[in-house]
């Protein structure tokens, strides 16, 4: 149901990985304007360790807020709520006097499998399953909070807060210590099903309750924008900020996945498969998560490829600088499907769906002296999507399975990668008319969080709108079953091999 509200706007900011993008709709949830400012690159000590400073997404997000209010020319008083967004599971610790004591541990970093050993054997694998929904990971923010104690404990003794990264952009901008239900699915500390914090949890492994957050669902008001930081950012004072949601379930508002039917692929710095749940269920061997959704009362189920679009900017970044996204994928283009029989295996930062490894690592398996660099960007993208198509079968098992696909992120800007993911995915791939994932979602949770909507499913109906279709093509259908299975083989032939160089590289 849409009111008559004029001049005013949303803003949606997502404190992403790459960077910090804010955005505003206006009251029919149209995109309007959008600004992105860079973040640092994560800061890899040793391989398979990643963090960032959650103070340069402090500044990332002023600059991104300022930068869409002047694009728009507007001042803070045409904006009416605030929704965020942003990576999820990283660790970020305030001392006493609320600054950050180091730089945060970030979602792909794999730093933690003992913490994640010494929890299941403290409180047993199953029970956990039980009481969280998920199995416990290195990516998820309680082993690395243990990682922390157990090896600088002068800097734990010091901790009097734990935030989620979009969090500490809210404590910056409101002074609240606070956190939606889908973003603290992420820490293995959440009762999922409860939607509340798990006590068995919690004082199982004696943490202390006061370091948590408050918890809110994802379209409540949070709290409000303070004098200093509206001095910070040109945002007006006591501007109301929702609770927003992780960037998973935030993107799926955005891709309209608030009902049963489609699922959502989003290829950003990870690459995730999303369906919508009305009831938890939870796969057995806990490869894909369960979550809660940003919709009230509803949840979610997602399978993660760690380093999806990763993979294609490592590329870039070390053997392609001067190029760019589109150059590469024209080029790939000109490779055959299959790329000469070439795979990549896009294990850069270990790998979650299906094999929940953390010492996994990246390879090119099937390597010639005929392979160009259009073989290997090609590889890049097929692996990508392989990688996907097992989040996506796990996910169906689960009684979700997908009518169509909505593709968004940086992945979703290429028709070629477009028509790639339906051919090996075999589904048909939609493409949204606004795919701005994260940010947008975020923005969408705002309009009913302040009252423009009054429900996440009204205003989805109202604006995401598919524009664009990709139907597999049959003849490549099947011959990228048969790679599949051969990609499918790589993994548990290798498995050995990466525990090896994991105990040789520590
Ligand atoms: C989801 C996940 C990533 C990060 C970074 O579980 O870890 O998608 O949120 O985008």
């Amino acid at each position: 149901m849409l009111k008559n509200t004029q001049n005013k706007y949303w803003l949606g900011l997502d404190v992403g990985t790459g960077g910090s993008r804010a955005l505003l709709v206006d009251a029919a949830g149209k995109l309007c304007y959008s600004f992105t400012a860079a973040h640092e690159d994560m800061r890899m000590l040793r391989p398979l360790w990643a963090e960032q400073d959650p103070d340069d997404w402090w500044r990332a997000s002023q600059a991104a807020i300022r930068g869409v209010l002047g694009e728009a020319q507007l001042n803070g008083s045409s904006v009416a709520g605030i929704g965020l967004s942003g990576q999820m599971h990283g660790l970020v610790l305030l001392d006493q006097s609320y600054k950050v004591i180091r730089p945060a541990l970030i979602w792909c970093d794999q730093r933690s499998q003992p913490q994640v050993d010494f929890i299941n054997s403290k409180l047993g694998r199953e029970d956990i399953v039980r009481w969280t929904a998920n199995p416990v990971l290195t990516g998820f923010t309680l082993p690395k909070l243990l990682w922390i104690r157990d090896n600088e404990p002068r800097t734990f003794e010091g901790v009097r807060k734990i935030l989620l990264p979009k969090d500490y952009i809210r404590f910056k901008l409101t002074g609240e210590f606070a956190t939606d239900v889908s973003d603290a699915s992420g820490t293995a500390l959440f009762d999922v099903a409860k939607r509340t914090w798990s006590d068995a949890m919690v004082n199982g492994l004696g943490v202390d309750s006061a370091l948590l957050p408050a918890v809110n669902e994802s379209t409540e008001v949070s709290g409000k924008v303070t004098e200093k930081a509206a001095g910070l950012t040109g945002l007006s004072n006591g501007t109301p900020v929702i609770a927003g949601a992780g960037d998973q379930a935030a993107s799926a508002i955005g891709n309209g996945i608030v009902e049963p039917g489609a699922v959502s692929c989003t290829i950003g710095t990870s690459g995730v498969v999303f369906a919508f749940l009305k009831e938890p269920a939870y796969d057995p061997a806990g490869r894909v998560h369960t979550f809660c959704h940003a919709v009230p009362g509803a949840w979610h189920v997602m399978g993660v490829t760690q380093g999806a679009g990763l993979s294609l900017q490592w590329f870039r970044n070390r053997f392609q600088p001067n190029s760019s996204y589109d150059d590469l994928t024209l080029e790939a283009a000109t490779s055959p499907p299959g790329a000469h029989g070439l795979f990549w295996l896009p294990y850069l930062m270990g790998e979650r769906t299906p094999h929940l490894d953390a010492s996994a690592r990246g390879a090119w398996i099937g390597l010639t002296a005929k392979h160009q660099t259009a073989d290997l960007v090609r590889s890049i993208l097929e692996g990508v999507c392989y990688s996907q198509k097992d989040g996506m079968e796990i996910i169906s098992k689960l009684g979700a399975p997908a009518s169509s696909v909505r593709l968004s992120g940086g992945g979703a800007k290429s028709s070629f990668w477009h028509q790639l993911f339906a051919d090996i995915l075999d589904q048909r791939i939609a493409i949204l008319e606004t795919q701005e994932g994260s940010a947008y979602g975020a923005a969408l949770l705002a309009e009913v969080g302040t009252g423009e909507y009054t429900s996440v499913v009204d205003i989805c109906r109202a604006t995401v709108r598919e524009i664009n279709i990709k139907e597999p093509q049959r003849t490549v259908v099947d011959f990228y079953q048969k790679h599949h299975r051969i990609y499918q083989s790589l993994y548990p032939a290798l498995k050995p091999v990466f525990q090896a160089i994991g105990e040789a590289d520590a």
